[in-house]
């Protein structure tokens, strides 16, 4: 079996940071999120990737390498424009040759990993297995419809009016029965070849398609709220270490990670939340769910709830929460303007006045 992994896109949903950033690899926790599905990938036992990129190529090539970091071995697949998950699979058929695969959307994040799912596959063998998950607004998502049995009895792409709430996850299992599918597609009103569209051809044309409720956690990071949340529950599970430089007028409360070379003085922590290797806390207060990445400088300052990535500063600001700042930004207090209250006031008033 090999794995397909969708690294490419526009990231639309996470400009600005998208412009100059691949999507894929925005921290969880101070880590890419895509190393996660990398090593969900490699712990099922596939060693054999294929990685598929768009503009952020040379990104996503210095971050992973040839995949040795993770027990794999990579081949990076050039998509010369995000087309759509279907023409990824498309751009990938001499890579992926005959073999069943599974595919995996770079930006997601599934906890409990992959094993369960590609064993499974691995002893039914149909020709496609979707997995799904309940979500509360179905309208954003791919959709399947199940018959009694729970087979799937056909697929939407964010529909109007969804037929059930059981999105589909960004991981899908194929044989090469996909390939005949997916030549068969043709764009979308969105202009894109749609992975729903070849699944529904699949079952159209007879063939078996198996779906998996997982009950685990699954995010798609899109956007800046799944992100946010996505860093929380990872940092819930982390094991706190202080390995960096704590001075003793510090107040460290719960499960907080210094990484080695960071320095905080005069400041609480309150956990969970990692600083990043490099990075300097002074007279701060640093709350729950907050990554700092590498190099970051906060002085003065009160965050929480929010990811900051390398080389950002943030000083004399309070405060900062359910923020995602990007690298080497630099968040600081606007100047103070002048301000001047006019009042009549009636005789024996009493006023206060915010300051
Ligand atoms: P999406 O999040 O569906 O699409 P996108 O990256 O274009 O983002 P947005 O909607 O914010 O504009 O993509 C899911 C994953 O698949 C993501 O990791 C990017 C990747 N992808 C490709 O590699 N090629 C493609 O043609 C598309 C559409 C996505």
């Amino acid at each position: 079996m090999k794995a397909l992994v969708l690294s490419g896109g526009s990231g639309t949903r996470l400009r600005p940071i998208t412009h100059t950033s691949a999507k894929q690899l925005l921290p969880v926790a101070n880590k890419p999120v895509l190393f996660y599905g990398l090593e969900a990938i490699a712990a099922a036992g596939v060693t054999d990737v294929g990685i598929v990129v768009g503009d952020t190529a040379p990104a996503i090539t210095a971050a992973v390498g040839d995949g040795s970091a993770f027990g794999i071995r990579t081949t990076y697949i050039r998509q010369q424009a995000p087309l759509g998950l279907a023409h990824a699979v498309l751009v990938a058929r001499e890579f992926l040759g005959d073999e069943d695969f599974v595919m995996y959307l770079g930006d997601n994040f599934i906890v409990g990993g992959i094993t369960g799912l590609v064993e499974a596959f691995s002893v039914a063998r149909p020709d496609a297995q979707i997995m799904l998950t309940r979500v509360s607004n179905p309208g954003s998502f791919g959709i399947a419809e199940l018959d009694p049995l729970g087979r799937v009895r056909g697929l939407e792409e964010k529909p109007r009016q969804p037929k059930s709430d059981l999105a589909l996850v960004g991981v899908y299992m194929f044989t090469s029965a996909v390939h005949e599918a997916v030549a068969a597609l043709q764009p979308s009103w969105r202009g894109e070849l749609e992975i729903t569209e070849a699944i529904q051809w699949l079952l159209d044309n007879g063939r078996t398609v198996n779906s998996t409720i997982v009950t685990g956690y699954w995010k798609d990071t899109g956007n800046v709220a799944d992100m946010l949340e996505v860093n929380r529950l990872v940092l819930e599970t982390s094991e706190p270490r202080l390995d960096g430089v704590v001075e003793p007028d510090c107040e460290i409360i719960g499960r907080v990670t210094v990484e080695r070379g960071a320095h905080v003085a005069s400041s609480r922590i309150v956990g969970p939340a990692i600083i990043g290797p490099g990075a300097k806390v002074t007279g701060s207060y640093i709350g729950p769910f907050t990554a700092i990445a590498e190099d970051c400088a906060i002085d003065d300052s009160e965050i929480e709830y929010s990811i900051v990535l390398r080389g950002a500063s943030i000083r004399g600001v309070r405060r900062i929460e359910a923020s995602l700042i990007g690298h080497d930004a630099e968040v600081t207090p606007a100047p103070r303007v002048p301000r001047a209250h006019r009042l009549i006031l009636g005789d024996h008033s009493k006023v206060q006045i915010g300051s």
